[in-house]
């Protein structure tokens, strides 16, 4: 018998048995940078001449490590070997599959301090961020498994005199999961989870920024037990394999997180019929958000400073929930701004391994992508703080950056910028202010702080996004308590971490019998 699903404890970075250990652990992990992993195709190491480097984004001049990179011959034999373990996993017994993900999590419950200092070396996250990585992937697992023991189950259908009738969840196929590099652990770990779990075999193409803590988890699931060919770890270009891998006739179903561009880019491409193929591709995309946290002025405007303040610049505001829009109705607009300003100011920036609250961003693309935005933001807004990058840091810091009076229409509050830049737009009104949430191509997280209960309740209707937050930040959705995934360009309201989730991965079979 199974215990409930409980989410896996942070750590307290008060105590200080926690930051000792956690310090040297660092050094410790410090000490294995600048490896080689190769790619692993039915459990087969395999070393390419060509290699993806993965570099610290806090120091540019240290190597993370070097992982073989994939040439399309090396996705063909990836997906045969994917498709040929099918035959055999999709008839392991679903609670069987579920216990190689509980024994994955036992085992990062164990190395959790060892694989939240990759993270810190690899994503640039802090201690914290890293940490609540870290349990999230582990969420995942117990999430995931315990789903499955749920769907393995009778399900519930209306009775029929004369009639016994059965309604089964079966495996789809080979899937290619292509995850995110800002949750390199916990999304890449949740998406292949849940694949496989359900009984499908998958092709695993790591984001290049974070190859590295792919292949540590490749290789936790290899030291659980999971049978080769289940999971297949495939790094490469977008351009070398990604259309590949979705093209493929192979292919049943794509699982995708990470930019609107990509994701619209692979539905399109999963949506044509290419020959050999015998069904209709699935595709789960999670893409971007513009998130706002609208400020009523019955609010508690301290708390909402803070939940400002929190959700853009957690993680250098690279989440795909991060708050990039901060909309305060005119009456308590200066306060708000204020406050914001002030708390940010007080943020140290710095390398993820000194836990800084602000590190740096992945790469010197996303660090050029986000200082063409801070020069459009200067000509739409008020520059109210930060606004330059500190490369002579040695990485690819940028200050935090805070545009005031920005127009609901302005670029920086229309496009996703994905980094440490927030938008302060005035609303004449409440109303005004939801209208403006709203006027967005996305639909990701929001959040609205108010104390009048009508207020909110107003928003439950009319604020049209996946995850609506009332009094609290709009990051940090937590497996099984908040269910993720957004609306409209937002992708295709996977809800990750919810009971939905798996369905994904599953075709459901009747079986009626008459007697
Ligand atoms: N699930 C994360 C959050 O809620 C974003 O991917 O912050």
């Amino acid at each position: 018998m199974l215990n409930d699903f409980t989410n896996e404890p942070l750590l307290n970075f008060n105590n200080r048995f926690v930051i000792d250990k956690f310090r040297s652990t660092l050094n410790q992990v410090g000490a294995k940078l600048g490896q080689y992993y190769p790619l692993i195709i039915h459990g087969e190491e395999i070393y390419t001449v060509e290699k993806i480097t993965s570099i610290d984004p806090s120091c540019n001049s240290q190597v993370v490590g070097y992982v073989g990179k994939a040439s399309a011959e090396l996705a063909e034999l990836a997906l045969s070997s994917a498709e040929q373990t099918f035959r055999m996993w999709s008839k392991v017994e679903p609670q069987e599959r579920a216990d190689y993900l509980f024994k994955a999590a036992a085992i990062m419950r164990e190395k959790k301090y060892e694989l939240s200092s990759w993270l810190v070396y690899e994503a640039g996250k802090n201690w914290a961020e890293a940490d609540a990585d870290t349990a999230e992937a582990i969420d995942f697992l117990e999430f995931y498994g315990r789903e499955m023991y749920r769907l393995a189950g009778p399900q519930p259908l209306v009775k029929t005199p004369g009639e016994h009738n059965e309604l089964i969840y079966i495996p789809l196929g080979v899937g290619v999961v292509i995850p995110p590099w800002n949750f390199p652990l916990a999304i890449m770990a949740g998406m292949t989870a849940a694949a496989i779990v359900a009984g499908n075999t998958v092709v695993l193409k790591p984001a290049s920024n974070t190859p590295v803590i792919a292949a540590i988890f490749m290789n936790i699931l290899r030291e659980a037990g999971l049978p080769d060919g289940v999971v297949n770890y495939l790094p490469g270009s977008g351009g070398a394999i990604g259309d590949y891998l979705v093209t493929s006739p192979r292919t049943r179903f794509i699982n995708f997180t990470g930019s609107k561009e990509v994701g619209l880019r692979i539905n399109e491409l999963a949506a044509k019929t290419v020959k050999g193929q015998h069904h209709i591709k699935r595709v789960s995309a999670e893409m971007g958000g513009k998130d706002a946290i609208v400020v009523d002025s019955t609010a508690d405007l301290e708390a909402a400073a803070t939940a400002i303040t929190v959700s853009a610049f957690g993680y250098q505001g690279q989440k795909c929930s991060a708050c990039s829009r901060a909309i305060i109705v005119q009456d308590v607009y200066d306060q708000v701004v204020q406050s914001v300003v002030e708390k940010t100011s007080k943020f140290t920036i710095g390398a993820a391994i000194d836990n800084h609250p602000v590190g740096p961003v992945i790469d010197k693309s996303s660090l050029n992508r986000i200082k063409s935005y801070i020069a459009i933001g200067k000509k739409e807004g008020k520059l109210l703080l930060g606004g330059n990058t500190l490369e002579s840091l040695g990485g690819y810091y940028l200050q935090p950056t805070i545009f005031g009076d920005v127009s609901p229409d302005a670029v920086i509050a229309q496009e996703e910028i994905f980094g440490p830049v927030l938008a302060f737009i005035k609303a004449k009104d409440y109303n005004h202010a939801l209208e403006i949430a709203n006027n967005t191509e996305y639909g990701l997280t929001g959040a609205v702080f108010a104390r009048d209960h009508r207020k909110l309740e107003m928003a439950r209707s009319k604020y049209h996004v996946g995850n609506l937050y009332f009094n609290r930040k709009c990051t940090g959705a937590l497996v099984g308590v908040h269910p993720f995934g957004g609306f409209n360009m937002s992708g295709t309201n996977s809800k990750a971490g919810g009971r939905d989730y798996l369905l994904i991965f599953l075709q459901s079979k009747v079986i009626s019998e008459k007697y």
